[in-house]
Formats: structure tokens, sequence, C-alpha cells
């Protein structure tokens, strides 16, 4: 059985989850990406995994933690296996997801189980098709604005970028009678961040009620054109929404600074900088891999950074490589997930991203990094210079 020398535990917690819970799990913290980014924590994160694999070959790696049985899975086929499994016998609600998300979405599909949570994601699925919102149109608006201030400036922010990127949101989400309400946003950003602590953080019921209450009155509305007209009880369900359109944001904006383009662009951005940095399943029985058997609660890790980017196995794990998504792919490049559990939210974050790309850069040219891509990119940090590429802004 694959079970890490102390040294090895040690080596993970230092240089793998720790530095990614420092980073921030639910929400950034801008200054520890900022330190990441100099150190290049995911390229030392990827070194450890590879070394974990090299030395217990490919069977998942238990953890030396007492009291909580903890794999990494070093095997892509392991990766697929998992999430085909999900949520049984691999939960999607363990104990750390329910812990941090109890704070901002306690009835959220993500940490539901049984019967509810077949409901929730059915509900789910349909409510976030593409189609129910004109998501380009929406995003074409406020791109619109957001080039004549870049065009003013000289160059793209982080911030400026993000203030368009949350009018964006709050549009598709719950109608432009949201579009201004940034209150909306930062008070489940300060929820987020005690999330971020999970289960060292008390709640915040005054917070949430008071966020929860402001969120009612938007959907209450049933804005037409916004997802808020979509059929049955959101009111659970929204706050994820709002809080995943943050990981769409960052990623969007990583894209433009390779110069990526199209949904490709974007799925290659969340490839090489994946949001969901670890993906966890419970097992909710024992269950036998490689010929060893790990015991009932088991949690398992995917690293996926390691996964999407080990220079071991992946010719183009640090170039721009847009020509993988149209072909078979290997079972664990995962940036939205796979299978039950897969992100419903795909489909419509690929086409508001890659249309804020488009409209972007039909107005402004952009330099663009080039290959090597670095392991770690803080996106807080980007200042694109951006200049007029002489197409008239509507
Ligand atoms: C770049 C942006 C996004 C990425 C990379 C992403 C990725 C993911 C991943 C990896 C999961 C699985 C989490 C897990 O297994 O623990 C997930 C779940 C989910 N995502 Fe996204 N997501 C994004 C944006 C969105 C958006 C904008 C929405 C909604 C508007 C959304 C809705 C959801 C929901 C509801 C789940 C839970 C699914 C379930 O429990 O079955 N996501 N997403």
């Amino acid at each position: 059985m694959a079970i890490s020398s102390r040294l090895d535990t040690a080596r993970v917690f230092t240089t793998v989850l720790l530095p990614t819970l420092a980073k921030g799990v639910i929400v950034r913290r801008p200054g520890v990406m900022a330190a990441a980014e100099k150190v290049q924590s995911d390229t030392r994160a990827i070194d450890t995994m590879r070394r974990l694999r090299d030395r217990y070959g490919p069977e998942p790696v238990r953890l030396r933690i007492t009291g909580r049985s903890v794999a990494m899975l070093v095997d892509p086929t392991d990766v697929g296996r998992l999430l085909a499994g999900s949520p049984e016998p691999f939960a999607l609600a363990t104990k750390e997801k329910k812990a941090a998300l109890k704070h901002f979405q306690p009835h959220g599909v993500l940490i539901s189980e049984g019967p509810e949570r077949d409901r929730l994601r059915r509900l789910n699925e349909r409510a976030l098709r593409p189609e129910n919102v004109p998501a380009e149109a929406i995003v074409r608006d406020e791109a619109d604005l957001l080039t004549r201030h870049v065009m003013s400036t000289g160059e793209l922010t982080w911030e400026s970028f993000n203030q368009a990127w949350w009018r964006i949101a709050r549009r598709i989400v719950l109608g432009s009678g949201a579009r201004a309400d940034d209150r909306l946003t930062d008070d489940l950003k300060a929820l987020r961040e005690n999330a971020n602590w999970a289960f060292l953080h008390p709640r915040q019921r005054g917070l949430r009620e008071r966020f929860q209450r402001r969120l009612d009155g938007h959907l209450a509305r049933r804005e037409e054109g916004s997802l808020a007209a979509q059929p049955g009880d959101l009111s659970g369900q929204v706050p994820h929404w709002l809080f995943a359109f943050d990981a769409a944001g960052i990623v969007t904006l990583r894209a433009l600074a390779i110069g990526a383009r199209g949904m490709n662009g974007i799925l290659e951005s969340a490839r090489l900088w994946p949001t969901t940095p670890v993906i966890l399943r419970e097992s909710t029985i024992a269950t036998r891999w490689h010929g060893t058997w790990l015991p009932e609660n088991t949690e398992f890790v995917v690293f996926t950074p390691f996964f999407h980017r080990d220079p071991d196995r992946l010719p183009f794990a640090d170039r721009y490589a847009p020509e993988l998504w149209d072909g078979p792919r290997d079972p664990a490049i995962v940036p939205f997930s796979a299978g039950p559990g897969e992100c419903p939210g795909r489909d419509l974050v690929l086409t508001t991203a890659a249309t804020m790309l488009d409209t972007l850069s039909e107005h402004l040219a952009f330099p663009t990094l080039s290959a090597p891509l670095p392991g770690t990119l803080n996106h807080f940090g980007l200042r694109i210079p951006a200049e007029p590429t002489g197409t008239r802004v509507s």
C-alpha cells in the first residue's frame, strides 16, 4: 500500500496543500497570490506531486494524518474513475467543503446529498443553459464601456476588468436591476472571506441574512432576460452562481494575457491556471485501487495543476494549446470537473467569457505572454498595455 513517509507527507502539506489554502480556496487573497507568483508555488507543488508518483507508483498515496484518511491521486485514469463515480460512492459533499460553503450557500447543490442533490442538480442544469439568457449582448454592452475606459488609460488592469465583469455577472444572473448593486457582491465577498477559513471562522448569521434578503429582493423581480426568470426556487442556488462568476472573470483576464481566443482559449486558460485547484471527493464505502483497499470516508484529493501541467506526460504542459480541446482528451484534464458533478455552468461560462475576449480584442491590441508560461499567474497584478486597433467602438 502507498503510504507516504512522514517527510513526504510534510512536503505535500508545505508545498501543495498549505499554499493552496493560503491563496484562498473560496476567494483569493491578493497578498498571498503576489507572494506565490514570486516563488512560482504551483511549479513547486507540481514537482512534489511528480516526486510522489515516482516514489510510490500509480496508486493513490495516503498521507500520514491521524484521524482522517486522505489520499492524493497521481494516476490520470484514477481521476476519471473518481469523477465518474460521483456522488456515489464518491460524494461531492465532503466534510471540508460543507464547512467552507455553509458560510454563504448552505442550500447549494454542491453540498447537498441524496434525492435532494438529484433535484437541485437538475434545477441547476436546466437554469444554467446558455440559451436562457442573452449573455452575448450583455457582455458586448459592458465590454464597450470597458474598452472606452481602457482607451483613455492605455492599459487594462484587474481592477477595471473586475468592475465590468461583476456588472456582467449581476445582469446575467439577476437582471439589469442588479447591475449597479456592488453592495450585494461585496457582502458575498465578505462571506466568502469567512468561508476561506472553513471550520475556523464563526458563521456571521447577520451578514448572511442581510445578503440573502438583498438577493431575494432581486430574485423576486424574476427579470426577463436573466437567470432569475428561470422556473423553480433559485434562492439557495444563486449564491453559488454569483460566487463562481469570480472564477470566470479570473480565467477570462488570464486568457487575454496569453492572447487566447474563443471557447478553446478559455478552456486553455482554465487548464493552465485551474481556478478549482483541488477537487475533493469523500468515499461512502471502502474502495479498491490498484489492488489496495481504502476505507470508507477516505478523502480523495485531485490536485489539478499537477494533472494539467505534468511535464513528464504532457508535451504541451507549459504552452497555449487550444487544439487540445478538439479531440479525445486525457481523463485528468478537468478544469470544469467531469462526470455527474461536472460544472453545470460550463457552457454559459464559455459563451460569456469567449464573447468578452472577442469584443475586447476587436478594438484593442494587447501584448501577450509567451511560452513557457508561468506556473503561477497572479491575476490581481495583471496590467496589460493596450492600443486601439482602429476599429470603432459602437
Ligand atoms: C471559469 C469558471 C468556472 C470554473 C472553472 C468552474 C469549475 C467548476 C468545478 C471544477 C466544479 C466542481 C467542484 C467540485 O467537484 O467540488 C464546479 C461545480 C459547479 N459549478 Fe462551476 N465553474 C465555473 C463557473 C461557474 C459559474 C459561472 C456557475 C453558475 C453560473 C457555476 C456553477 C456551478 C455549480 C452549480 C456547481 C456544482 C455542481 C454540482 O454540485 O453538481 N460554475 N464548477
